[in-house]
């Protein structure tokens, strides 16, 4: 068992795990961009098929056109809280790749799964340097291809991330001011099966 961050995990898992969390109230300050690269480094140190490595960020820095270029994607509630994130990420997977000693590029299996064992690592390595990364497919997806030019085939726009440090709830409306709590987990046993596939 492992207490942290007003969560009980039934092992002892590390506390990072349970540190994680996705806020939506952020401080608004500046993030250095050389501290979002290390983040997104991160992301590119995870493992994927063939290490084909599909993943694809782009990302806006608050307070630079480029943030006011990415955050149109984000739907009108995820705009209501990412305002004050530091920076917000666009996660593409690249659909297709050649496997060794091909040339000829084929459709990965896995390419949404690497991409999301990349958004898993971003969100421990920012939470490792203070910050919080918060996870969204609440975003306009035609608006995302246009904006960025993103090809009809051969991309999947898997999610946006708004990363930044938590900042002070009351800035938010009532509603989402209640939900700004680190969130629990069904029990292990019911998502956890030794040897017989059990729902
Ligand atoms: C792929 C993905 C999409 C999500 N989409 C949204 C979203 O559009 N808006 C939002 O406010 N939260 C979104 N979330 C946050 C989840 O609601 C949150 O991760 C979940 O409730 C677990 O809480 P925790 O991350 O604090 O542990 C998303 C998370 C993930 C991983």
């Amino acid at each position: 068992m492992t207490e942290s961050n007003h969560r009980i995990s039934e092992y002892d898992v590390d506390p990072l795990f349970l540190n994680r969390w996705s806020p939506r109230a952020f401080s608004g300050e500046a993030l250095d961009e050389q501290a979002l690269l290390t983040i997104l480094d991160a992301g590119h140190w995870a493992p994927s098929a063939f290490n084909s490595q599909p993943w694809r960020f782009v990302y806006a820095l608050r307070d630079t056109p480029e943030w006011d270029k990415l955050f149109p994607i984000l739907n009108d509630f995820n705009q209501s809280w990412a305002k004050t994130a530091s920076a917000i990420v666009i996660l593409l997977s690249k659909t297709h790749f050649a496997a060794p000693g091909s040339s000829e590029e084929k459709l990965s299996y896995s390419h949404s799964f690497d991409a999301g064992a990349a958004w898993g690592a971003i969100a421990l390595q920012a939470q490792l340097l203070g910050l919080q990364a918060h996870g969204m497919t609440g975003i306009h997806l035609d608006k995302a291809r246009e904006i960025l030019a993103i090809p009809e085939d051969g991309f999947r726009v898997e999610a946006a991330i708004a990363i930044g440090r938590p900042g002070d709830k009351t800035q938010l409306p009532d509603h989402l001011q209640g939900r700004e709590t680190p969130s629990p987990r069904r029990p292990l046993a019911q998502v956890a099966f030794n040897g017989s596939f059990a729902g």
